[in-house]
């Protein structure tokens, strides 16, 4: 289906939201400020009543507790709880969905076959995995699909995240390697940030400029990457000159291991995701 058809069918989608916290919460916004929900097709659950009643003031939607009541009639259920709450909270909604409502789950470590069989019908389940600079519209989102799931409900799917950000479709066996690489990676970039920061003060810089020198470096060395699609090798050599000061700062890198240190982190991290996986 072309895109334009896809926005405006998604525009008269019913949609559901089930745990509308940090992830659940940049996802639904984005889509209402691009005019890509509609305010009264769009309702929200939460765990406590009272965050229900402070969500719906803000955002002017139905948001409550009752995540069968959400769900039935929805077309699409997207479910963004903790992963330990996903199974409880799916036994809640299998008797109101059918198999043409979809389901997607933004949950970590929760396989699409979990979700399939705690459901009563075949309706399609899409697992996708964003991260938190989805806020700014600049987030990465993997997108797989359950057994059920067809052509149309991954370009609905990757339609939805598409405001967020970049998307990409994966096979489900990839998913633990992209919850350590992008999903967790935001966190390992603002420690490098962080420590680039403190180097600047370090050599003299005041704290906010040294902040912004790094994130706008690192802002700008990312965009060099996407967009000229050049081997990061390459580009590091052209920022290299011969007996200049930066290979005196990348041997101080190679010395300290960050290189070594950045694969293993991500490898644990998967290895996480992989022991963590709710069966
Ligand atoms: N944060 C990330 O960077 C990130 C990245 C990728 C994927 N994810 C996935 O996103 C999911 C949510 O993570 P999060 O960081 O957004 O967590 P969070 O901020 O704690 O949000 C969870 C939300 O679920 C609600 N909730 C809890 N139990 C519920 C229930 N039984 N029914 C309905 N709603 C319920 C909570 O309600 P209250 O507000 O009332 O407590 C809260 O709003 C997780 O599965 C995680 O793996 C997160």
């Amino acid at each position: 289906m072309a895109k334009d058809r896809l926005v405006s069918s998604l525009a008269k989608k019913k949609i559901a939201f089930l745990g509308a916290g940090k992830m659940g919460g940049i996802i639904l916004q984005a889509l209402l400020k691009n005019g890509l929900l509609s305010p009264t097709s769009t309702c929200a659950t939460v765990a406590h009543p009272e965050r229900a009643k402070a969500l719906a003031a803000k955002l002017r939607i139905k948001v409550g507790t009752d995540n069968a009541e959400a769900a039935k009639g929805a077309d699409v259920i997207l479910i963004a709880v903790k992963p330990q709450v996903v199974e409880e909270v799916v036994r809640e909604i299998s008797s109101v969905v059918g198999p043409k409502q979809i389901i997607i789950s933004v949950a970590a470590s929760v396989p699409t076959a979990m979700i399939e069989k705690n459901l009563t019908t075949n309706a399609p389940v899409v697992r996708a995995m964003p991260n938190t600079p989805c806020l700014l519209g600049s987030g990465m989102t993997a997108i797989c699909r359950g057994k059920h799931a067809g052509p149309h409900d991954l370009a609905l799917a990757s339609h939805m995240f598409e405001v967020v950000g970049r998307t990409v479709v994966l096979d489900e066996k990839h998913m633990d390697a992209v919850t350590a690489l992008s999903a967790s990676g935001p966190a390992y970039i603002y420690i490098i940030l962080e420590s680039l920061a403190e180097a600047g003060v370090k050599v003299g810089l005041p704290r906010d400029i040294a902040t912004l020198l790094a994130a706008q470096t690192t802002l700008g060395a990312a965009r060099v990457v996407l967009e000229t699609g050049d081997h990061p090798a390459l580009l590091k050599d052209a920022v290299t000159t011969p007996a200049g000061c930066t290979i005196d700062a990348i041997m101080e890198l190679e010395e300290g291991k960050l290189r070594v240190t950045l694969i293993k982190a991500v490898v644990k991290a998967a290895q996480r995701a992989k022991e963590l996986a709710f069966g």
